[in-house]
C-alpha cells in the first residue's frame, strides 16, 4: 500500500516520522519472506496518537512491526502500511536492578548489555532474534525461563484508549507465549528487575545457552524460530521429527533438518509455500497424534 495522500505525507515530518516508500517485508524479517509496502519509521513515541489518528482519519490500514523475527508475511503489494519504531540513543539504562529498555532494543543485546552490568535471570534468551518489544508481546522464554517474570513496568500504544499508557506488570498476564496485551497494542517501553549475579556467571550460563541453541537449531538459517507452540505436555518439534518429516519442503519453504519445529527459507521461499507447508504438516500431526498445533508464529497474510 503506498501513502500518497498528501495531508499524511506533507504532516510526517513534524511527527518525526520517516517515510520509507516501496520496502520490501524480505529485508525486515528473519524468514526473509513478504511483500512490498510503505514504511513508517516513528522516532518519537509521542507522536504515535496523532500518526494513528491521521492513519485512521485517512483510513489507511497498517500493523506494527517489532524486529520481524517471529512473523510470516503475505506475497505481493501487501494492503496496509508498516509501522515500526526507530531506537533512541541510549535505548537501555541501568539503575540498581532495574533496567528501562526501549521496545526497539535488540534483544540479545540487551541480555549483555545487563549481564555487564551484573544483572542475570534472561540467559535463556540469548540467541532468540527480535527486539525487546517483540519478546515482550509474546513472552518469549526459553530454557526455563521467560520475559515475563521480569517485567515491571510497560509504557504502550493503546489502540482501543488511543493513548500512551503506564502499566505495572501486575496489571499484565504472562503466559506460555501469550500475554494480556491487545493484538493493536504497541510495545513502546519495557522496565526490568533483574536479580544481581556477578558477570562470569551470567557468561556461563549465556555460553551453555548459545551451546545447546547451537547444537539443536537451525541458527545460520532464514527461519522465524518455532512455528508451532508446544501443546501441554509434549514436544511438537519431536512429533513433527517422528513423522519423518525433516526434510519435507514445498517450494523452498522446508522443515529443518536440524530442529523439526524450525521451517526454513532454504531459498527464494514464497508466503505461499510457507503457508501450504505449514498446513500440511499440522494436518499430518492432527491424524497422527489427534493435536491440533497452534501457531506460534504470527502471520499477517493479507
Ligand atoms: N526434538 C526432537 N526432534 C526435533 C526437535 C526436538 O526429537 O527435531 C526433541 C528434543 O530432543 C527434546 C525435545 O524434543 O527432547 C524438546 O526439544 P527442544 O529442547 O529443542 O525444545 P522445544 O520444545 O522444541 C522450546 C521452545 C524454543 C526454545 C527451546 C529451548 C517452543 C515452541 N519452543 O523448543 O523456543 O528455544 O524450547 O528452551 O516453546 C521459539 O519460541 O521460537 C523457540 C525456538
Amino acid at each position: 500500500m503506498r501513502v500518497e495522500n498528501p495531508k499524511i505525507v506533507a504532516a510526517l515530518p513534524e511527527l518525526g516520522v520517516q517515510l520509507k516508500p516501496g520496502t520490501s517485508l524480505t529485508e525486515l524479517t528473519s524468514l526473509g519472506i513478504g511483500g512490498t509496502t510503505d514504511l513508517l519509521r516513528i522516532t518519537k513515541h509521542e507522536s504515535i496518537p496523532a500518526l494513528l489518528n491521521l492513519l485512521d482519519g485517512q483510513s489507511v490500514p497498517h500493523k506494527f512491526l517489532g524486529g520481524g523475527s517471529n512473523l510470516l508475511v503475505g506475497d505481493g503489494e501487501l494492503p496496509w502500511v508498516v509501522l515500526q519504531l526507530s531506537s533512541p540513543q541510549p535505548d537501555i539504562t541501568v539503575e540498581g536492578n532495574f533496567a528501562q529498555v526501549d521496545a526497539a532494543a535488540d534483544l540479545g543485546r540487551t541480555v549483555t548489555y545487563c549481564a555487564k552490568h551484573d544483572l542475570g535471570g534472561m540467559e535463556g534468551l540469548i540467541g532468540v532474534p527480535g527486539t525487546v518489544g517483540g519478546a515482550l508481546r509474546m513472552n518469549a522464554g526459553a530454557y526455563g525461563m521467560q520475559i515475563g517474570s521480569y517485567v515491571r513496568q510497560v509504557k504502550l500504544y493503546r489502540a482501543a484508549a488511543r493513548k500512551i499508557e503506564t502499566l505495572e506488570g501486575d496489571q499484565i498476564s504472562f503466559e506460555y507465549r501469550h500475554t494480556s496485551f491487545a493484538p493493536d497494542d504497541m510495545m513502546l517501553a519495557v522496565k526490568l528487575e533483574l536479580p544481581s549475579k556477578p558477570y562470569p556467571e551470567i557468561l556461563k550460563g549465556i555460553r551453555i545457552c548459545n551451546e545447546k541453541r547451537r547444537a539443536s537449531q537451525p541458527l545460520g538459517q532464514k527461519s522465524a524460530g518455532c512455528i508451532f507452540k508446544n501443546p501441554p505436555g509434549a514436544s511438537a518439534g519431536r512429533m513433527i521429527d517422528d513423522l519423518g518429516l525433516k526434510g519435507l519442503s514445498v517450494g523452498d519453504a522446508r522443515v529443518s533438518d536440524r530442529h523439526a519445529n524450525f521451517f526454513v527459507n532454504a531459498g527464494k521461499a514464497s508466503a505461499k509455500d510457507m503457508v501450504a507447508l505449514i498446513a500440511d504438516v499440522r494436518e499430518r500431526v492432527q491424524k497422527s497424534f489427534g493435536i491440533l498445533l497452534e501457531h506460534e508464529v504470527v502471520v499477517w497474510n493479507g
